[in-house]
């Protein structure tokens, strides 16, 4: 480690708070400055869809308790997990909604328990594009999309919607409104998910997008529709901390690539960008044979990361299996990232930051299970299989499960 006066994991006991610890992660607990916010460290929680929210996309007392758990475990960011910015845009039965004033106290107690535990508060938004689904309370069943070209359900094969110039205004004016929201609700930021195949992040791809208007054919016209949503949250809320879940390469031949999305880099920053997280795949591409196991390889979002950080004058946050806390600290002291965005790790134990913090590693509750039982329990509300049994029968870790010093569980 590299001086400045740290020693190596040493523990110096506290006043009735357990331990107070120097370790040698310096940089992963420096500070991290964000426009006009500041993180206590650069352990960012990284966006999950635990499914906690009401069936009517309300913002649940559960989903309440599970993300101020992960701020008092010590991150410096949370960024829950993606809420629709309209019905046409929801996945998941309990994928909770961010699509009017009447959501505004639900989303105003889940900012105010992350806040109230020291860490900044950011939601992610999206429109699920042809993901869109379940069906019952939206009539129109349109599945959004630039062209009609089928792909792969595991219902079977599906052909969305091309969507028409007034549901992309419509589309526009929607995430305009989250913003808005975001802001009125006390959240410190917002981010955009342009990624994984979402409708925002499938304008950008030449497979998935064949229009002939001005949103589809050139790489002019395929990042517009991603830059008019960037532009119009900036200006509906110029307050707010974006950021962008950027698509860094959708690994299929013909699909978006890494030198795309290091090109758009600079254009998401004129937009008003303010700080872009990189994600490899789409849902599509992680079935393919080629990329089997990817997301259970070490650290496999590196280059890319790497690449859009070369780029951009924003801070850049590494996401993708970079789980040991060494890596990072070398991946942070070579300039390599800004933060870390951790999912499954602080799934499986919120108190990743303090142990890591306290020189505790060896008390981390790893997250190590395949298939991953927080994917299988989405529909219901995920649990993990690295949690107490107590609290895989219970649903979910709250605040009553964390001890003062932080120990367990
Ligand atoms: C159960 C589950 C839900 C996820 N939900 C989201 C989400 O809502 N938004 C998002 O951008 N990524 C989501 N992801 C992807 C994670 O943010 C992250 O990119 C991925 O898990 C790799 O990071 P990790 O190795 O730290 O888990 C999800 C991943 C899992 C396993
Ligand atoms: S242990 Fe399994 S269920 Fe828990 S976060 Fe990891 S992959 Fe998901």
């Amino acid at each position: 480690m590299a001086g400045r006066g740290a020693t190596d994991g040493v523990a110096l006991r506290g006043r009735g708070a357990g331990v107070i610890a120097i370790t040698n992660h310096e940089h992963l607990f420096a500070p991290l400055q964000l426009a006009g916010t500041t993180l206590r460290n650069r352990i960012v929680q990284a966006p999950m869809s635990v499914c906690y929210a009401d069936p009517d996309g309300g913002v649940s007392d559960r989903m309440v308790e599970h993300y101020a758990r992960r701020a008092r475990g010590g991150v410096g960011m949370v960024i829950v997990e993606n809420l629709a910015v309209s019905i046409a845009g929801r996945q998941l039965p309990r994928h909770a909604l961010i699509d009017g004033a009447d959501r505004l106290d639900g989303l105003a107690r889940l900012a105010g328990a992350i806040k109230a535990e020291g860490a900044v508060a950011v939601v992610q938004v999206v429109h699920a594009g042809r993901y869109a689904g379940p069906w019952e309370e939206y009539a129109a069943r349109r599945r959004l999309a630039p062209s009609a070209i089928p792909f792969p359900l595991p219902l079977g094969e599906v052909t969305p919607d091309e969507a028409t110039g007034d549901e992309l205004r419509e589309v526009v004016a929607s995430f305009a409104r989250s913003a808005e929201l975001a802001a009125r609700a006390g959240f410190d930021g917002i981010e955009i998910h342009a990624a994984q195949g979402f409708l925002l992040s499938s304008f950008l791809s030449a497979r998935m997008n064949a229009r002939t208007d001005g949103y589809g054919g050139s790489f002019e016209h395929r990042v517009r529709l991603l830059l008019e949503v960037i532009a119009a949250m900036r200006r509906a809320a110029p307050d707010l901390l974006l950021g962008v879940h950027l698509m860094s390469d959708e690994l299929m031949e013909g699909g978006w690539s890494i030198g795309d999305a290091v090109e758009v880099v600079p254009l998401v920053e004129q937009a008003g960008a303010d700080f872009i997280v990189p994600v490899a795949t789409t849902f599509e591409s992680l079935r393919a044979p080629a990329n089997a196991g990817l997301t259970a390889r070490p650290n496999f979002q590196r280059d890319d990361s790497r690449a859009v950080k070369r780029a951009a004058s924003v801070p850049v946050f590494a996401n993708g299996h970079v789980w040991d806390p060494q890596t990072i600290e070398q991946m942070l002291a070579a300039g390599e990232c800004d933060a870390v965005a951790l999912a499954r790790p602080l799934l499986s134990d919120p108190d990743w930051p303090r142990k890591v913090r306290a020189g505790r590693e060896d008390a981390i509750r790893t997250c190590s299970c395949d298939p991953p039982l927080c994917l299988q329990t989405q529909m219901t509300g995920t649990i993990c299989s690295a949690w107490p049994s107590e609290l895989q029968a219970k649903g979910f870790i709250g605040l009553a499960d964390a001890p003062d010093d932080g120990s367990a569980p």
